[in-house]
């Protein structure tokens, strides 16, 4: 890992080398939590914006290509093997220029892993029945300069019964359904030895035709490219079809920007959205829609920065654009296409520009100082396309593009994930410049990944409107920072939530997750004089290519299903009241459980001895292990779970797991409770220390990961996040080193040769929190409560100063037993929301919160 990486992101990267997955563990606990939650009706606090929730999307996890964006085939203009922009590859790496970096001033040591190694990405040959071709890149003849290579087929035989053809395979297939039209259409050309016919096919994986079209050789011309199309209809349904393009006859052809598109797209569009997984997104009602990124707004060098005037027009005249995330955009879903769909959602465009500086944890590569006007003019450009009027010069390329009427571009945001005064600097000019032409576009600055940078905001200051934080957040942070936004100084501007997510330790994003991002959408929602905005990210995932640990939307060539989360995000945004209430929990029992459960010991890819294990309470022994006669009252994992793989045995007085795996071995009877555990440790081969584990919490396991994460460091966790810092530190192989894990209540210690490395006391997570808000569209009281224990949560409902009130309301429920529950292809709708009518309504009165729950209640309730 790069030292300079920021500690959000290096905590995820250490997450995700690490391996680890939470485990399924029964939460034991029993009884319910009673309290109460008191909603002054004469306390109103800030109004709450009714677009406060939106979107962000960005081109990551194929969200556009190979996602939103319904084109069919991939790399349609065989330019997905072009190195990007102001880069070299060496040693299979794409390296940017070694300049210094804008904000550190050193030259960056970033590079990318490039294993494109086909030059015509997702398109193969096939030659049957004693055929013979070749195919190459070829970039004679340009189609069009912003896309100069085009596919060289050479066949110089075609056998009878057999075929030369091009198959693409598109995004993980080309999803194909029975009775449905696809629009196909491509360019070719020849050199006078193609005599034709071409036919053009849909094909099933297994080769069999699902709909065809043949272009006769007639429409074919020697030495110019000539378009074609044609409307199939599909005979049969398979998400993992294939576009096939066979030569009828011998000769050299050549392949251009070849499309296929389901005739069906959102609204109808041409070079249009996938409906499902568009129809999802309005479906969320998105108050705004922030694009492009991200890191694909800055580019891995600046050059490679997506350019928005060439994102539109003919597909084919559209360069591309390399996202950060490692694949080529082909910018279908270009500028216009962005702030259509922002419209046919109804939701406020917010763009987000290039400040002149690549991404600032990949290269901080910079455009200089006097570029900056050219910069300033281009973004002054884009802002007349999307709302200039027909007769400007831009207004008029949009009106030429079919949309006269502006589009709703209402923000501006410069920069993604920048830091420093010089940055700050930069957005000011462009703020100024955009100020003076159009007073009416808000103004945000992009604030770096986690918190705020006081140094760029300061140097913009009188200048922007928003800030942008992101806030990526580990398990429980949400809940245990409730009260967050409370302590930041209301300065003047908006502050935008602009990526938020519980996306560490939460496997690919499971019901505790979603609740700790309903935790934080109520603390921003109780925060409204400050937090104007808030989108969750990363939006989209194609489940074939993940870029992203945890995503909101999942989705493949054909299926597509919302994580909790989503749900979670749309009941929001649907239960949005007019004004906040002043919302009070009180809650009993007030202290947590303790941590409880065996003693066990483990590896994580590594394989290691124990021994001298030896288990106190209170001063008084309760286990000495002796591995002279076996492993008696041992019980390693087995079965298919996380750390199942180990294998153990006692051996020369050791407790040993002799494989490089993941092995958990428990103590069966002896409770960590308020245990000391010591023990001696030596690593006999593997990546990394060893594991001690210490029962749960919380229905998680606690362990003391010691030299984890490839031997770099050890940290208390439960599950895989990390509880109260990681230190570095690594351990030899072959050497003994003395352990002991000291567990009091929720607190844990870990010595190593009797220093004190790690100490973590486990928050509470196990509670209800509440908020509420006045709808004055209908008159209702709407509570937001989640209960994050395993055990439900008896409340008393108190609404004071209430003059008149319904007596029956409802309640939207969200629960699931287990907190690592998830969403599936298999079962999309686990953990969905269930409404009910709620009968004997008073101003005080008693609901019952299940365990691990989100519950909006909307109660008809006035003060007057
Ligand atoms: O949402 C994924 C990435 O997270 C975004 O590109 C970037 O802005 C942030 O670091």
């Amino acid at each position: 890992m790069t030292s300079w990486l920021p500690s959000a992101i290096a905590l995820l990267l250490v997450l995700l080398t690490s391996g680890a997955a939470p485990e399924p563990q029964a939460a034991n606990v029993t009884g319910s939590m009673t309290g109460s939650i008191t909603v002054d009706l004469a306390s109103p606090g800030a109004a709450i914006p009714p677009t406060l929730y939106g979107i962000f999307f960005e081109e990551i996890n194929h969200a556009g290509d190979g996602g939103l964006y319904a084109e069919l085939v991939r790399n349609r203009g065989f330019e997905d093997s072009r190195l990007p922009p102001a880069c070299v590859l060496d040693n299979g790496f794409l390296v940017p220029p070694r300049t210094p970096h804008f904000d550190t001033g050193k030259p960056n040591t970033w590079r990318l892993r490039w294993d494109v190694t086909n030059p015509y990405p997702s398109w193969t040959l096939e030659t049957t029945g004693g055929s013979d071709a070749r195919i190459a890149l070829s970039v004679e003849h340009p189609l069009h300069a912003q896309t100069p290579h085009s596919l060289e087929i050479n066949a110089s035989t075609v056998g009878a019964g057999g075929r030369v053809a091009v198959l693409n395979e598109g995004y993980w297939g080309i999803a194909t359904t029975s009775g449905a039209e696809y629009r196909l259409a491509f360019f070719a050309r020849h050199d006078g030895t193609f005599h034709g016919p071409l036919t053009a096919a849909i094909e099933s994986a297994d080769g069999t035709p699902l709909a065809t079209q043949t272009f006769d050789g007639a429409g074919f011309a020697p030495n110019q490219w000539r378009r074609f199309e044609a409307t199939l209809r599909a005979s049969g349904t398979d998400p993992k079809a294939r576009l096939a393009l066979t030569l009828g006859s011998t000769g050299r052809l050549w392949l251009d920007m070849v499309s296929l598109f389901p005739a069906k797209t959102f609204k109808d569009r041409p070079n249009g959205l996938r409906p499902d997984l568009a129809q999802m997104i309005a479906d969320m009602k998105p108050g705004f829609i922030r694009a492009p990124g991200g890191c694909f707004a800055e580019g891995i060098t600046v050059e490679s920065r997506p350019q928005w005037k060439q994102t539109l027009g003919p597909i084919e005249t559209r360069r591309g654009t390399y996202s950060p995330w490692g694949y080529w955009s082909t910018d279908g879903f270009g500028y216009h296409e962005f702030l259509q769909f922002a419209e046919d959602i109804g939701a406020d465009a917010l763009y987000v520009v290039n400040v002149g500086v690549s991404c600032s944890f990949r290269s901080g590569t910079f455009l200089p100082d006097d570029q900056l006007p050219a910069l300033i003019q281009d973004t002054l450009d884009a802002i007349e396309y999307a709302v200039g009027p027909p007769a400007s010069t831009w207004g008029r390329v949009r009106a030429t593009a079919g949309h006269p009427a502006p589009f709703p571009l209402k923000y501006i945001e410069i920069g993604n994930e920048q830091q420093g005064a010089r940055y700050g600097e930069r957005v000011a000019k462009f703020a100024q410049a955009i100020r003076a032409k159009y007073p009416e576009i808000k103004i945000a600055l992009s604030s770096w990944i986690a918190g705020i940078d006081r140094r760029a905001i300061d140097a913009a200051a009188g200048t922007i409107d928003i800030v942008d934080e992101h806030a990526y957040k580990p398990i429980h942070w949400g809940v245990e920072h409730f009260d967050s936004f409370a302590g930041y100084p209301r300065p003047g501007w908006d502050l935008y939530i602009g990526e938020f997510a519980t996306n560490a330790g939460v496997g690919r994003g499971n019901w505790i997750a979603a609740l700790n991002d309903a935790a934080y959408m109520m603390s921003v929602e109780k925060n409204t004089d400050l937090v104007k905005m808030a989108s969750y990210a990363p939006l989209l995932e194609n489940v074939n290519h993940r870029d992203w640990p945890v995503n909101m939307i999942h989705f493949d060539s054909s299926r597509v299903f919302g994580r909790a989360t989503y749900y979670v995000s749309k009941l929001f945004a649907e239960h949005l009241p007019t004004v906040a209430l002043k919302t009070d929990v009180d809650l009993t029992p007030a202290a947590p459980a303790p941590i409880a459960g065996a003693v066990g010991v483990g590896t994580w890819n590594t394989a290691a001895e124990f021994t001298d294990i030896r288990v106190e309470r209170d001063g008084q022994v309760v286990h000495q292990a002796d591995f002279t006669q076996g492993a008696r009252g041992w019980s390693p994992v087995t079965g298919r779970g996380q750390g199942s793989r180990g294998v153990w045995s006692a051996a020369e007085g050791a407790y040993r797991q002799s494989q490089n795996v993941v092995g958990f071995s428990y103590l069966g009877g002896v409770s960590a409770a308020n245990a000391t555990i010591t023990l001696r440790a030596r690593k006999i081969s593997g990546a990394e220390g060893f594991l001690v584990l210490a029962g749960t919490a919380d229905g998680r396991r606690v362990q003391w990961n010691v030299a984890g994460w490839s031997n770099t460091q050890s940290a208390i966790q439960t599950n895989d996040a990390i509880m109260g810092g990681a230190v570095r530190h690594r351990v030899e192989t072959g050497r003994w080193y003395d352990l002991k894990l000291e567990v009091r209540d929720r607190t844990v210690r870990g010595y190593v040769d009797g220093q004190l490395i790690n100490e973590a006391t486990l928050p509470r997570v196990d509670t209800v929190l509440a908020i509420a808000g006045r709808d004055d569209k209908t008159g209702e009281v709407v509570i937001k409560a989640i209960n994050t224990a395993a055990r439900p949560a008896s409340m008393t409902i108190n609404l004071q100063n209430v003059r008149h009130h319904s007596t029956t309301g409802r309640v939207i429920v969200m629960s699931s037993p287990s907190p690592d529950d998830e969403n599936s292809f298999e079962d999309p709708k686990r953990i969905v929301p269930v409404e009910r009518a709620l009968p004997g309504i008073a101003p005080t009165f008693t609901h019952e919160l299940p365990p691990y729950s989100l519950s909006i209640l909307r109660l008809g309730a006035r003060r007057q």
